[in-house]
């Protein structure tokens, strides 16, 4: 990390400081966009959403969305994500499927930073590849928050993990990165969303990482694993919704582990995956405590998990805080 931004305290923007956010952000981002494209990375999440929001706001005209489909997205996502942002919202959105081009990218690969890193820098290429096609921009801008930076290193230079848009390689194509809520927290994220009009389904989704079901597959990523998790996150999702859970806790997936364990199907021994599944409350993402689930809802879904996913032989539930623990698992 080659240089280090200011640190800013825990306190919170009032309501009359986000209204003045929006005004000086959108003015700054009209001075400096007139006349240039921009293309806004959108991954379907609260942070990206409302970064095009506020470029939309200053300059509609100038915006090209893209959503770089990197075939880690959760269940039928990619199609809710073209249904929510073009069809609904009106956005000029197009979509991209690299998912061949990610899946090359991370063959063979099991480190969890080196993971992170090989997706991060394949953002940038595809996303440099579609600017290209669309004629000269000059801008990308991402959804990167204050979180993002601070756990990447780029505050105190102490790093957890190297949140994708924060490892920009060096040598890229575009003039420069626009970063409008780099200095805000989710929280505040958030509320600049609503005031800016954003309907609650965008605003109030659960956050998603941008390297998708690529921190939540640990080791080697492959298509089978992928499909495996889809599956049981999609189960598990599914009865946090049934409980009427969904808006009370902050984040909720499956992970797929590297622990494999005996089990016993039919009178016969089995050997096979371990999924953890992961519920957690926090207001930042810098802290979280883990949700009190109630037991049925964690026994339906891990009776459904083992009884639709035939891989998967055994389900735990994660009792950590953050910290010492992170909310993703890689
Ligand atoms: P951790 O795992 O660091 O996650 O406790 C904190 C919050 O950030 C999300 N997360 C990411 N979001 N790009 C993102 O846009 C990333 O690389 C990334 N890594 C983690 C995570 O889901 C949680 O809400």
């Amino acid at each position: 990390m080659e240089k280090l931004i200011k640190a800013r305290t825990d306190k919170r923007m009032t309501d009359e400081e986000i209204t003045a956010f929006i005004e000086e952000q959108v003015a700054l981002l009209r001075e400096k966009m007139s006349g240039s494209k921009v293309l806004c990375a959108l991954s379907g999440g609260v942070d990206s959403a409302v970064t095009a929001a506020l470029i939309h706001k200053a300059v509609p005209e100038n915006l090209i969305c893209v959503f770089i489909d990197h075939g880690l997205m959760r269940l039928r996502e990619s199609e809710k994500i073209m249904r929510v942002y073009r069809d609904e919202q009106g956005l000029n959105l197009v979509r991209v499927d690299a998912s061949k081009r990610f899946m090359a990218a991370l063959r063979h690969v099991s480190e969890p930073e080196r993971k992170r890193k090989i997706i991060g820098e394949e953002f940038i290429r595809v996303l440099e590849d579609e600017g290209r096609k669309l004629g000269k921009i000059d801008y990308l801008a991402q959804g990167t928050i204050y979180a993002d930076l601070l756990e990447s290193g780029a505050v105190d230079g102490k790093h957890v993990k190297t949140h994708h848009n924060v490892a920009i390689p060096p040598n890229i194509e575009f003039k420069e990165i626009i970063e409008p809520l780099r200095m805000l927290y989710k929280d505040e994220v958030r509320r600049v969303g609503v005031a800016l009009g954003l309907p609650n389904k965008m605003v109030y989704r659960q956050p998603f990482p941008g390297p998708g079901l690529g921190v939540r597959t640990l080791g080697e990523i492959t298509q089978k694993k992928l499909e495996i998790v889809r599956a049981a996150d999609n189960i598990f999702r599914d009865e946090i919704v049934a409980a009427g859970l969904d808006q009370k806790i902050w984040q909720y997936f499956a992970i797929l582990t590297e622990a494999r364990s005996t089990g016993v199907r039919n009178g016969e021994r089995v050997y096979g995956y371990t999924v953890a599944l992961r519920a957690v409350n926090s207001i930042d993402a810098v802290t979280a405590e883990f949700a009190d689930i109630p037991y049925e809802v964690l026994q339906k879904s891990s009776r459904r998990i083992v009884t639709e996913v035939p891989e998967v032989h055994r389900v735990v539930y994660d009792i950590t805080s953050k910290p010492p623990s992170t909310i993703e698992w890689e």
